[in-house]
């Protein structure tokens, strides 16, 4: 089995035909759903929550990844773990209590992971990735599938890829990912790929799934 993975972009679906998106992408053997739920605050946009990860749950066996680009997270992890989440992201530029609230979501049996924004640097969640299972690199700014992968974010991901092996937690890119660059992310060690614009609208989202895949572990 592949240790890349792909998570496809909920957010990137097309929502007037959801059921059916998340049934075909998981006949093509996508290994997250990534739900970014964002509260018009931390990100300018609103979007992803309660029904569409219930959509997901009664569509799909395949974990979830749950973004959580909003402000003060910790007061919202249960309720995000009761709906499926089997990753919870929180962001630390968020949280004043980053360490606290990664540990609030082991205690649920999720995968705690921490995401940074493309401002952000490394130093900043240096302490908390022993505790960490994900770190999830912000490669666009956030709040909208569809944007450029920003070059400048190459150099901490190359830095993350390294501490990568050192802490053992999954390394993770979000934003603008598709195939012109995939394969220069994994060589820098990122194993978790978000992908939206790339792969939804696509025809066959088994062929995409699988060439993506396959362009990362060559
Ligand atoms: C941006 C989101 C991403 C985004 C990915 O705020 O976190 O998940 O939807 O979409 P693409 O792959 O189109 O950049
Ligand atoms: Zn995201």
């Amino acid at each position: 089995m592949s240790g890349i993975k792909i998570h496809p972009s909920i957010l990137c679906a097309d929502h007037g035909s959801l059921a059916m998106e998340i049934k075909q992408m998981t006949d093509a053997s996508a290994d997250y759903f990534h739900v970014d739920v964002m509260d018009g605050d931390f990100a300018p946009n609103f979007a992803c929550g309660t029904e569409i990860m219930k959509c997901i749950k009664k569509h799909s066996h395949i974990p979830m990844d749950v973004h959580l680009m909003v402000n003060s997270p910790a007061r919202h992890i249960g309720f995000f773990r009761d709906l499926g989440a089997d990753i919870i992201t929180i962001h630390p530029e968020a949280d004043k209590q980053a360490a606290r609230t990664l540990a609030a979501i082991r205690e649920t049996g999720a995968i705690a992971g921490i995401a940074i924004n493309p401002g952000t640097s490394v130093e900043t969640i240096k302490e908390l990735l022993p505790i960490c299972g994900h770190v999830l690199v912000m490669t666009v700014n956030p709040g909208f599938g569809g944007q450029k992968f920003l070059d400048f974010t190459l150099r901490k991901i190359k830095e993350l890829g390294t501490l990568s092996r050192e802490y053992d937690f999954s390394l993770c890119v979000d934003g603008g990912v598709s195939h012109s660059n995939i394969k220069k992310l994994a060589l820098l060690g990122v194993t978790n790929f978000v992908v939206g614009s790339a792969l939804f609208g696509l025809h066959d989202y088994a062929k995409a799934v699988h060439e993506l895949r396959g362009e990362a572990q060559d």
